[in-house]
């Protein structure tokens, strides 16, 4: 992890007022100087709309992090920034956050970066189409901050998620464990909320076990997700439990039709934040991310859905269970669904 805060000069020779700092929270901020006194980490989250900006929002207000919001559009990163340094009095969080108009400098020895960055699919626009683009800038971004954050752990959050993680992982030169992609998370916590509506529990006595790519290949393991350690396979019928699980499949599906102008973001950059504060606080919290297989469930090369141990050095182990016949077939499937999509990427390419 970046030790580059640690050098900054002490508290009494870097105090800048609060009020300069928000003040100059615009496109033109030339230095991560602006950073607060009190914060020793840092992140920068590429990609200042919904989900970035909201991301940004949480990391600040749980104090996890000086923010940083890089965007392409001129202004936006940074009226975001003023405003939410403006809620900060209210919000009793010293979190510094400033916004800048394409100016990877910014990202400069963050710990994490978050990528949010992309377009969503526009009437007429072919699938191919959407893929091309998102990965122009899914690469773009990445060799940008990858140069100035050569030791930062990178959070991938763009679809289509687990083949942009193979680009930010080729456009990095990062090592495996240091790329990681936000999608378990997510739908993990789509399925606990459903368990707990479903069974009028707490969502904090709720554990979902889910593998796979994300969304319609998602591989949720009802055995393994509990309700106050017990197995939901024994609280519901499987007529209920597979209502429950095709509801998560398509949670994101149900969102966008229901908002008819754009995808989720709140429980998006929860769950980004999440990631992002197990690395943070070196918690070895395991969670299911997109991460780089070496072998482990007999694949090989390729970003899916698995049991994550995050710690400082971001993915620190791959947890792997036994998995039923099947269990397996499941996930095979959903590994080829990504690995279709790694060779669409090579021929959009050519
Ligand atoms: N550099 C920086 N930002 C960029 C770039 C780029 N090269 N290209 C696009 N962006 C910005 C857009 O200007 C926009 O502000 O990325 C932002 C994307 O924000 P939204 O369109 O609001 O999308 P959002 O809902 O936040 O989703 C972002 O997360 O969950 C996924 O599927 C979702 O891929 C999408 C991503």
């Amino acid at each position: 992890m970046s030790m580059g805060f640690f050098l900054d000069p002490p508290f009494y020779l870097s105090y800048n007022p609060p009020l300069l700092s928000a003040r100059q929270s615009n496109d033109n901020a030339s230095s991560h100087k602006e950073r607060s006194n009190n914060m020793t980490k840092k992140v920068t989250v590429i990609g200042a709309g919904n989900v970035g900006a909201t991301a940004a929002m949480r990391l600040a207000e749980k104090e996890l992090a000086d923010v940083v919001l890089i965007d392409i559009l001129e202004g936006v990163p940074a009226g975001k920034a003023l405003d939410l340094m403006e809620a900060a009095p209210i919000e009793k969080h010293d979190s510094s956050i400033i916004g800048a108009t394409g100016d990877y400098s910014q990202a400069k020895d963050s710990d994490i970066i978050i990528i949010t960055a992309g377009i969503p699919r526009k009437p007429g626009m072919s699938r191919d189409d959407l893929l091309a683009t998102n990965m122009g800038i899914m690469d773009a971004v990445t060799r940008g901050v990858a140069a100035v954050a050569p030791d930062a752990v990178l959070i991938i959050v763009s679809n289509p998620l687990d083949a942009m993680c193979h680009v930010a992982y080729n456009a990095s030169g990062f090592p495996k464990n240091r790329v990681l992609g936000m999608a378990g998370v997510l739908d993990s916590a789509r399925f606990r909320a459903f368990i707990a509506m479903e069974l009028n529990v707490s969502v904090e006595n709720t554990h979902a076990f889910v593998l796979g790519g994300h969304g319609d290949t998602m591989v949720p393991l009802p055995r393994f997700s509990t309700v106050a350690g017990i197995p939901i396979t024994q609280l519901m019928s499987p007529e209920r439990i597979e209502a429950l699980v095709e509801r998560t499949r398509n949670g994101g599906a149900e969102i966008v039709g229901l908002l008819k102008t754009g995808s989720a973001y709140y429980a998006p950059a929860s769950a980004a934040v999440e990631m992002a504060e197990a690395i943070l606080k070196d918690k070895k919290k395991i969670l299911p991310c997109a991460a780089c297989l070496n072998g482990e469930y007999g694949i090989n090369d390729l970003f899916i859905g698995v049991p994550v141990k995050l710690g400082a050095g971001g993915a620190e182990e791959i947890i792997e269970i036994e998995l039923t016949d099947d269990e397996k077939a499941d996930l095979n499937r959903s590994a080829d669904a990504v690995r279709g999509l790694v060779e669409d990427m090579k021929r959009l390419s050519s």
